[in-house]
């Protein structure tokens, strides 16, 4: 595993079973009400240039479960968001704690805080990438199908951070992945090439959400407007307008097909109402999971 999680490259296939299994572990544990305190003393600082719901919540409740804790910095309210470089934030928060996560804008601001940190960055979503949720979400389908291996994830929509990182997951792993996005919402061309060309798993890009969604296991799908896209929240509507899953797109994946969906979901857009609150969707399971393979990712890392 490398010193830090910034997006899954270098990573080997050995070290995502290693966190899933740590994760069942871990889950297991809590459940039956087990301590697991593997990090006591330790500290997280999680810095924040977007919102977030569940990845504060699951970084900070996780760190208390094992022992240790977090720290809640609001960029606006730290030095950073006076100017303060981000050299030195790494350098001198690496003397404070034994690791960050960082949800922010350009993957480049992650990349060169992890370069000038001494202790693990995680990348807790940027522009480009969102790792810790595709970790989460792969974990939710080893349990829900038994494995990963040869399933068929359909994404439908938009080709941001969420779609950049399931391909990047799939250059990795040996999973099929289909996408659909209209024409210039395609995702990230160098990911989308380097996942095409050395991907242990399959990864084709279509238009049409039918073609991409044919006899998928796992249909997926994210917001139209990812944080930062405000301003095209209108045209962006009009765009997206056929690139939902509902109850049309559902029969033409599998039988047993589950859906699933980072959250927060816009019910009516990017998904109906019936089918995210339907049973074949696993959308709480996959967020609740968040917390257990982060506490994973935070064992190994600390
Ligand atoms: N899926 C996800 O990352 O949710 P939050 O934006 O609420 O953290
Ligand atoms: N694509 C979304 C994911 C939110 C978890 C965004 O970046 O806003």
């Amino acid at each position: 595993m490398n010193k830090d999680l910034l997006s899954f490259a270098g990573m080997k296939p050995e070290d995502f079973e290693d966190i899933w299994l740590r994760a069942a572990r871990l889950k297991k544990m809590l459940k039956e009400g087990k301590e697991h305190a593997s990090l006591k003393g330790k500290t997280l600082g999680m810095i924040f240039d977007k919102s977030s719901t569940r990845t504060r919540i699951s970084f900070e409740v996780g760190m208390y479960h094992l022992g240790g804790i977090a720290l809640f910095l609001n960029s606006r309210d730290t030095q950073i968001g006076r100017g303060e470089t981000l050299a030195d934030s790494a350098r001198m928060m690496s003397r404070y704690l034994n690791g960050i996560m960082i949800r922010t804008f350009a993957q480049e601001s992650v990349d060169v805080l992890a370069s000038y940190a001494s202790i693990p960055v995680i990348n807790g979503l940027t522009d480009l990438l969102h790792p810790c949720q595709i970790l989460a979400d792969l974990f939710t389908i080893r349990e829900k199908k038994g494995t990963y291996e040869g399933i068929r994830v359909a994404y439908i929509g938009d080709g941001n951070n969420i779609a950049n990182s399931w391909i990047e997951a799939a250059e990795h792993l040996p999973f099929e992945l289909t996408l659909a996005c209209p024409e210039g919402y395609d995702p990230d061309k160098r990911i989308m090439e380097q996942g095409r060309k050395c991907g242990k798993g399959s990864v084709r890009l279509y238009r049409d959400p039918h073609e991409a969604a044919k006899n998928a296991d796992v249909l997926y799908t994210d917001v139209w407007t990812s944080m930062g896209q405000e301003a095209e929240l209108q045209e962006r509507k009009r765009i997206f307008r056929d690139y939902q899953i509902n109850a049309g797109l559902l029969e033409v994946a599998k039988k047993d097909a589950i859906v699933m969906h980072c959250l927060p979901a816009h019910r009516g857009e990017e998904i109906t109402a019936d089918v995210i609150d339907g049973p074949q969707s696993v959308v709480i399971d996959e967020a609740e999971n968040r917390l257990h393979v982060q506490k994973a990712v935070l064992e190994i890392l600390i």
